[in-house]
């Protein structure tokens, strides 16, 4: 097992499992005076310790104290991938710029395109409903995207596409600093974590992004694939759940779907 070395995502996990305890009718743990700090705790005595996986290396170069304005201005009106040849509009982001959480899709689809605002179509409906039962509303938040220009035909986005627009990502990630990231489906969680687990094996447990902790989940667009009434609803309201005790906000009652 990977030592726990980041101290938000350790109060993350630690957090998460405190409320498990809680919620199983365990009210009180017994404190081990010798226990005084976490880096004490032998590896190994939690049963459910976060494995912290590579991150988007670039992070770190980021500078501090940009502008999400000034980011937008910079990006221009890009033309740095094959992208730009088939868009009507960069979706850039949309929200709070201090937002406490972001959320982070795949790329746009023919309705953001055409609006170039993320998440507005059919997807985005499924995200409303969402961040509404969470308690929380759009304009609180930050979304935006992997890639910011509609790749043809709904596809993935491509690796020179990401690799051209995530600087741009990872700078509005680093102007805003939320307190907590939630990657949703596979490219967004693949190209923030640098991994390729399977969506379903990384979902449902804080990983280390930076020092943000990343809550990796369902793409809405898989929850309407999928049917209203699957598991996989469920499994994004679990993750949420987690989200929502991080950032210690109430969780409104389990039995409301997102
Ligand atoms: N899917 C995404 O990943 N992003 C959007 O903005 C819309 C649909």
């Amino acid at each position: 097992m990977t030592p726990l070395t980041n101290p938000a995502v350790i109060r993350a996990s630690l957090g998460a499992y405190l409320e498990e305890l809680r919620e199983s009718g365990i009210e009180g743990l017994p404190v081990d005076a010798s226990y005084d700090n976490l880096q004490q705790v032998p590896h190994g005595a939690r049963t459910k310790d976060l494995e912290p996986l590579q991150a988007a290396s670039a992070f770190e170069g980021v500078p501090h104290h940009e502008t999400l304005e000034q980011i937008r201005k910079n990006l221009g009106e890009c033309k740095r991938c094959k992208l730009s040849a088939t868009r009507k509009n960069i979706v850039f982001g949309v929200g709070n710029p201090k937002a406490r959480l972001v959320f982070v899709g795949e790329g746009p689809g023919a309705d953001e395109d055409e609006q170039g605002e993320p998440f507005v179509g059919r997807a985005g409906g499924v995200l409303n409903r969402l961040i509404t039962a969470m308690g929380l509303t759009r304009e609180e938040v930050y979304i935006c995207n992997i890639v910011k220009c509609r790749p043809p035909g709904n596809r993935d986005p491509e690796r020179d596409e990401v690799t051209a627009c995530s600087p741009f990502l990872l700078r509005q990630l680093r102007s805003i600093n939320p307190e907590t990231i939630v990657s949703l489906g596979k490219p967004a969680t693949h190209t923030l974590l640098e991994c390729n687990d399977p969506i379903s094996k990384l979902r449902g447990r804080f990983r280390d992004f930076h020092g943000i902790p990343l809550m990796p989940t369902y793409h809405p667009s898989y929850l309407l694939r999928s049917g209203g009434n699957s598991d996989s609803f469920w499994d994004v309201w679990e993750d949420m759940t987690q989200v929502l005790q991080l950032l210690k906000l109430p969780v409104p009652d389990k039995s409301r779907k997102p």
